[in-house]
């Protein structure tokens, strides 16, 4: 059913008032076919909202996905493969994953959003990507209607990139995602530094489950991020920028404990969040908006910011680490 002027306060995790001039929730194909055949225009759409800025009001159509499943398609000895709606919760999934014994997501606990969204930005964290269990994707075309199918080399995933951030932005809707999960001698990754570290805070001593994992990882997030329910974020605001290692080498001549993870080619990724910290901005409240004070990567909604607000404070940023330290930083939410 088609909504006008839908308030959006409840639909995005940053806690921004803005409204849709159409809007309409989707559970089906031929919901979406039904909603986008009035000729509304723009299309959006929206999943959990927990990667987005609104900055305006909506003009157009936004559908919310809804599109709603759970279901192991083939079976092998070792893994199986997955079929999951684009509107499932991701963190659920995850859940379910965990409690059914599906090794391959755990790392990826308590990400917001939805399973939908997570190809879009080839969700990431504590050592594992969504790629590494990712076998193709259904989407909708906003425009035509047809459903099309991606495999994981269509999808063109790199760090919090992929093509539907790039030549397919914006014109599918992602009707379900497969994924590719172990059953037994699951690949326990515990590569990340403060992964091994909390095992051992919890008193996890004997080789690690999946469920150890995903309690690790949850427990994790739940100190360094902030609950979107009690505060609200987006997570990541910025990406790590990927640079050549010179820049590093040079930032090392004067902070010799810059931290930075070598990439191939003679690059290196630096972490956003240490050089906004350098820049005096962790902590700091502009406004009704701030850095968060556990985790500079994050801003945040002190209650009642406006999006321009806060995208006035990510430029305010973006300029002072460039002044600095000569560093462009990139927005990872998207802004609306
Ligand atoms: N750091 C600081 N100050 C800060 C924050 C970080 O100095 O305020 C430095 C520290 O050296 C720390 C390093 O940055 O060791 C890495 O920090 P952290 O482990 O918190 O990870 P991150 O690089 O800041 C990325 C992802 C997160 C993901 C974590 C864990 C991006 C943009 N962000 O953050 O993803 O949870 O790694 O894998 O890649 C998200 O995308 O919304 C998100 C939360």
């Amino acid at each position: 059913m088609l909504e006008q002027n839908k308030e959006l306060l409840p639909f995005n995790t940053f806690g921004l008032a803005a409204k849709a001039a159409h809007y309409a929730v989707v559970s089906s194909t031929s919901d979406v076919r039904a909603a986008i055949q009035g000729g509304i225009r723009p299309i959006r759409v929206l999943g959990g909202g927990s990667n987005i800025l609104f900055t305006q009001n909506m003009e157009g159509l936004l559908l919310k996905n809804e599109i709603m499943g759970k279901e192991i398609v083939r079976r092998w000895p070792n893994r199986v493969h997955v079929r999951v709606g684009g509107g499932e919760n991701w963190h659920q999934f995850v859940q379910w994953a965990v409690e059914n014994n599906l090794g391959g997501i755990e790392n990826l606990s308590l990400i917001p959003g939805t399973v939908g969204a997570s190809p879009i930005q080839n969700i990431g964290a504590y050592g594992v990507e969504i790629k590494d269990v990712f076998v193709r994707l259904r989407a909708i075309d906003l425009e035509t209607g047809k459903e099309r199918v991606f495999n994981q080399k269509e999808c063109a995933f790199g760090y919090r990139d992929s093509i539907f951030k790039r030549e397919a932005k914006g014109r599918y809707l992602i009707k379900e995602v497969v994924f590719s999960l172990t059953t037994q001698q699951h690949r326990i990754n515990t590569s990340y530094g403060d992964i091994s570290k909390t095992l051992e805070t919890l008193g996890i001593t004997t080789p690690p489950t999946i469920a150890d994992i995903s309690r690790a990882v949850v427990y994790i997030r739940s100190i360094k991020l902030p609950d979107p329910q009690k505060i609200g974020n987006c997570g990541s605001f910025f990406k790590n920028p990927e640079l050549p290692a010179a820049v590093l080498t040079d930032i090392r001549r004067e902070y010799p404990q810059a931290p930075g993870y070598d990439l191939p080619d003679n690059r290196v990724k630096i972490p956003a969040g240490w050089l906004i910290e350098q820049c005096g901005w962790k902590g700091k409240r502009v406004g009704n908006t701030g850095c968060y004070e556990k985790q500079a990567l994050v801003l945040v909604n002190h209650g009642g910011a406006t999006g321009s607000e806060a995208l006035q404070l990510a430029r305010d940023i973006i300029a002072s680490v460039k002044a600095r330290f000569g560093v462009e930083l990139e927005p990872e939410v998207n802004i609306w």
